[in-house]
C-alpha cells in the first residue's frame, strides 16, 4: 500500500470531481485519457459483473437482496443494475453535478434513494445493507487513515462487499488516486474472505472486481 504524505488534499479531488461533471456523458465517470469509444462496452461490461456478483451474493444469502448501497454513485451509471437486483437502493455520491445527473437519469426508478455524501463522513453508519458497491471510487480517498475507517464501517454495516477498483493502468493513473489491491482492502477488512474476482478490460488497463465476504 502507498503510504507517502501527498500533496493533493481532499479538498482538490473533491474540486477535481466538480469539474469532471461538467465533463459530457460517460466521460464525466471515466478516464479522459482512453478512447471514448471504449465506454459504451466497458460500461455493459461492467454492468453484467456487478450483477453476477449481486447475484452470488443473493445465492450465498439465499434470499432476495433487500438493502444495497452504492458508495460514489457518480452519473447513476451502475444505479439500475443495482436497482434491478434489489429491493432498495441507497446510492451517495459527494458531488452535486453527479448526483443530479444520477436522479435524472434513474427517475423512473422508485426504489433508489440518492444521497449527497462523503464516505469518509460514513454516512452509512448505524444502517444495515445485504451488499456495499464501490466501483472506481475508493481509490479516490487518499488517506489512509479515512480509508481504514471507510473500511471498517462498511465491514460492519454490510454482509457482502462488491469492490471494483485498477488492478493495473496502462496509463499512470492521475494524482487524484491511489491504486490498491484486493489485499490491502482485505487487510482493512478483518475476518473477510475473498469470494471471487473477476476481471475488467478498459483499453490497456485492468481492473479487478472482488465479492468479498465481510464478518458482520
Ligand atoms: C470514477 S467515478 C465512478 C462512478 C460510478 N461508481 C461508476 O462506476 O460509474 C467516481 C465517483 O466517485 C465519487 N467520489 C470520489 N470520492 C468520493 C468520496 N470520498 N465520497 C463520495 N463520493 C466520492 C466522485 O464524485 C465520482 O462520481
Amino acid at each position: 500500500m502507498y503510504n507517502s504524505a501527498s500533496i493533493v488534499t481532499a479538498g482538490d479531488v473533491t474540486e477535481e470531481w466538480r469539474q469532471r461533471a461538467q465533463r459530457e456523458g460517460l466521460a464525466r465517470v471515466m478516464r479522459a485519457s482512453q478512447p471514448a469509444e471504449y465506454n459504451a462496452d466497458t460500461t455493459e461490461r461492467t454492468r453484467q459483473v456487478v450483477a453476477e456478483q449481486l447475484r452470488t451474493a443473493a445465492r450465498e444469502l439465499a434470499r432476495p437482496l433487500s438493502a444495497v448501497l452504492e458508495i460514489g454513485c457518480g452519473i447513476g451509471r451502475l444505479t439500475p443494475t443495482l436497482a434491478a437486483q434489489a429491493g432498495h437502493v441507497t446510492a451517495l455520491d459527494m458531488t452535486p453535478g453527479m448526483l443530479d445527473e444520477a436522479k435524472t437519469s434513474c427517475s423512473e426508478l422508485s426504489n433508489v434513494e440518492f444521497e449527497l455524501a462523503r464516505a469518509e463522513d460514513l454516512p452509512w453508519h448505524g444502517r444495515n445493507f445485504d451488499v456495499a458497491v464501490s466501483v472506481w471510487v475508493l481509490m479516490h480517498v487518499l488517506d489512509e487513515a479515512a480509508l481504514a475507517e471507510i473500511c471498517r464501517s462498511i465491514s460492519h454495516s454490510c454482509r457482502y462487499f462488491v469492490l471494483m477498483e485498477y488492478a493495473q493502468a496502462a496509463i499512470p493513473v492521475s494524482e487524484w488516486s491511489r491504486p490498491r489491491t484486493v489485499d490491502d482492502y482485505l487487510a482493512l477488512m478483518p475476518g473477510a474472505q475473498l469470494v471471487e474476482t473477476q476481471e475488467l478490460l478498459y483499453g490497456g488497463d485492468r481492473s479487478t472486481a472482488a465479492l468479498i465476504r465481510l464478518p458482520g
